[in-house]
């Protein structure tokens, strides 16, 4: 029994020593299209404009009248939006998007998390919440213009 006692550190310890970390796996031969602009142009605001304009408000002479998708298909409408901004997070990642910057990962991530805000916000139906979370995509677009669109620091 004391040589098992003396012996059970040894093999853990053996076991951690020996053991070297799997080799990752090869990158998948992902090919980007799009240029940057073409990908903005063609992805990025045609889905977030399409949750822009799911919520807000109608103002008219006759009153202030909230809008928000009024069936399950106007919801799916803009759950599939939703998702293709989320996707298209990763879309930046890829290829020499990044430019190796750290901090357009970081943007990236911002508009995957704030987009799977959305969805869930579209999941419970609540319009009030899409439109708060709305105005977040909106600071993300911004956030990465301010800092990597040519022209657009103001
Ligand atoms: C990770 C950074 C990043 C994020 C996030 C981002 N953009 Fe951009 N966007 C850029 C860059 C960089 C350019 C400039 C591309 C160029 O001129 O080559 C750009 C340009 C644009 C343009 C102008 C394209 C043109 O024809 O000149 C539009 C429109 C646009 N983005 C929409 C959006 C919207 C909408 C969002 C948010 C839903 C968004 N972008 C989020 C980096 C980003």
């Amino acid at each position: 029994m004391r040589t098992l006692l003396w012996l059970a550190p040894l093999v853990v310890l053996g076991g951690s020593s020996c053991s070297r970390p799997a080799p990752p796996p090869p990158s998948p031969p992902f090919q980007t299209v799009a240029t940057g602009k073409e990908l903005m142009n063609a992805v990025l605001d045609p889905a977030v404009d399409v949750i822009w304009d799911a919520v807000g408000w109608i103002v008219t002479s006759e009153g202030t009248f909230a809008k928000a998708p009024a069936t399950d298909d106007e919801w799916a409408t803009v759950r599939a939006s939703a998702i293709q901004l989320a996707e298209s997070g990763n879309l930046l990642m890829i290829g020499n998007r990044s430019g190796g910057s750290p901090e357009w990962i970081t943007q990236s991530q911002a508009l995957i998390d704030t987009s799977r805000r959305a969805i869930q916000a579209i999941d419970k139906k609540d319009k009030d919440a899409l439109f708060t979370i709305g105005g977040d995509l909106y600071d993300v677009c911004t956030n990465c213009h301010r800092q990597f669109m040519p022209g657009a620091r103001q």
